[in-house]
């Protein structure tokens, strides 16, 4: 039996430090200690929160339930074929830490996902991306327990419906499965993704950038544009890059020579949110004990260490100021608890 411990401070636990008090707190292993745990909040009649590296979860205030750490470890090269190989990876491993090893072993397609925070269970689910690439492009299958049955299930790429910082996981199976463990299938023979311009400006002087020296670049970005949430709480960017139509982009280009934006297909057009927040003014701004971090106006920091509600407060204002300037609406991108 996992050990359970009463009226625990998350701080150390999510990665915006927000104080906030579980009832309860367990950390467990596998799914046998999951299940326990998850029989324990049933017979208490608690809630549950399942929490990776809390790189991505905002605590609205303190949690009256059960908060549930998933620490299983372990990597398994699954398959393997000429050019490809199958790595299946327990939830609890550390998201930075795989695509090291992953580097390490010569099995490419991560390097550009490099340093970000958060476990392997937890990249799906919002289905991490950036410079580039996103994760749903490397995962073949993965295994989650449902949480009324306690049965483990397989989901293969297509089921779990990823999209843009999106999953069946956040969707129609919000809060009903419990991610496990991810295969993932990696290359055997580099092919480095240079497509986001930042990247291939940071490249441009290297020949044929290998996978290391592409995370090696992707690391120095992030290094000099996102805070370290260890120094300054925050947890990424906080809205999603909103994605709009045509005619919206026409009518904001035309006021608005210098819009960023980016195509998505023929009809739709992703903005660069940080961008809109910028012009709104906001970058480098504080409000109520919350910032808008100064070197990128789409993460919101938490220096004081308050309790979310302050982050959501100085978003809220975010969010009207953008829509009255632009008429555009932006989407929380954490998941806000509880
Ligand atoms: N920009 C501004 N002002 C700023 C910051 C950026 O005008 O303060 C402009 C830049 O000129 C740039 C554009 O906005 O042209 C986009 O900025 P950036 O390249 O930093 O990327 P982003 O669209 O703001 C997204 C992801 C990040 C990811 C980067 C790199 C989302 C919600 N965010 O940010 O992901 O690291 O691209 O691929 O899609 C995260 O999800 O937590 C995260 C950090």
């Amino acid at each position: 039996m996992p050990l359970f411990l009463p009226h625990f401070n998350l701080q150390k636990f999510n990665t915006l430090a927000v104080p906030a008090v579980a009832d309860y707190f367990v950390a467990v292993h596998n799914d046998e200690e999951l299940c326990e745990a998850l029989a324990f909040a049933r017979a208490k009649n608690l809630p549950h929160l399942l929490l990776g590296g809390g790189s991505n979860i905002v605590l609205r205030s303190d949690f009256p339930g059960l908060v549930i750490q998933l620490k299983s470890q372990g990597k398994e090269l699954v398959a393997e074929d000429d050019n490809f190989v199958w790595l299946k990876v327990a939830a609890g491993e550390n998201w930075h830490q795989l695509v090291e090893y992953t580097l390490a072993n010569a099995f490419y397609g991560l390097e550009n996902l490099s340093l970000i925070p958060g476990s392997v269970g937890a990249a799906p689910i919002q289905n991490i991306g950036a410079y580039g690439v996103e994760v749903k492009d490397f995962i073949s299958e993965l295994t989650a327990l449902e949480i009324r049955s306690g049965v483990s299930v397989s989901f293969t790429n297509e089921s779990c419906r990823f999209g843009y910082r999106d999953s069946v996981f956040k969707q129609s199976l919000k809060d009903q499965y419990v991610i496990t463990s991810v295969t993932f299938r990696l290359a055997k023979v580099a092919a480095p993704n240079l497509s986001y311009p930042a990247l291939r400006q940071a490249l441009a002087a290297v020949n044929a950038p290998s996978p290391q020296a592409v995370s090696e670049a992707v690391i120095a970005i992030r290094q000099a544009k996102l805070p370290d949430p260890a120094a300054v709480p925050n947890v990424g960017s906080f809205f999603k890059n909103p994605i709009i139509n045509a005619t919206q982009l026409s009518g904001l280009a035309a006021r608005y020579p210098g819009i960023v934006s980016y195509a998505v297909d023929e009809a739709h057009t992703k903005l660069a949110a940080a961008w809109l927040i910028d012009r709104a003014g906001w970058r480098g701004k504080g409000v109520g004990g919350a910032e808008v971090h100064a070197q990128q106006a789409l993460v919101l920091t938490n220096p004081q260490r308050l309790y979310g509600d302050a982050v959501l407060a100085l978003a809220e204002q975010i969010q009207q100021s953008v829509l009255a300037e632009f008429g555009v609406s932006l989407e929380l991108e954490p998941r806000v608890y509880p």
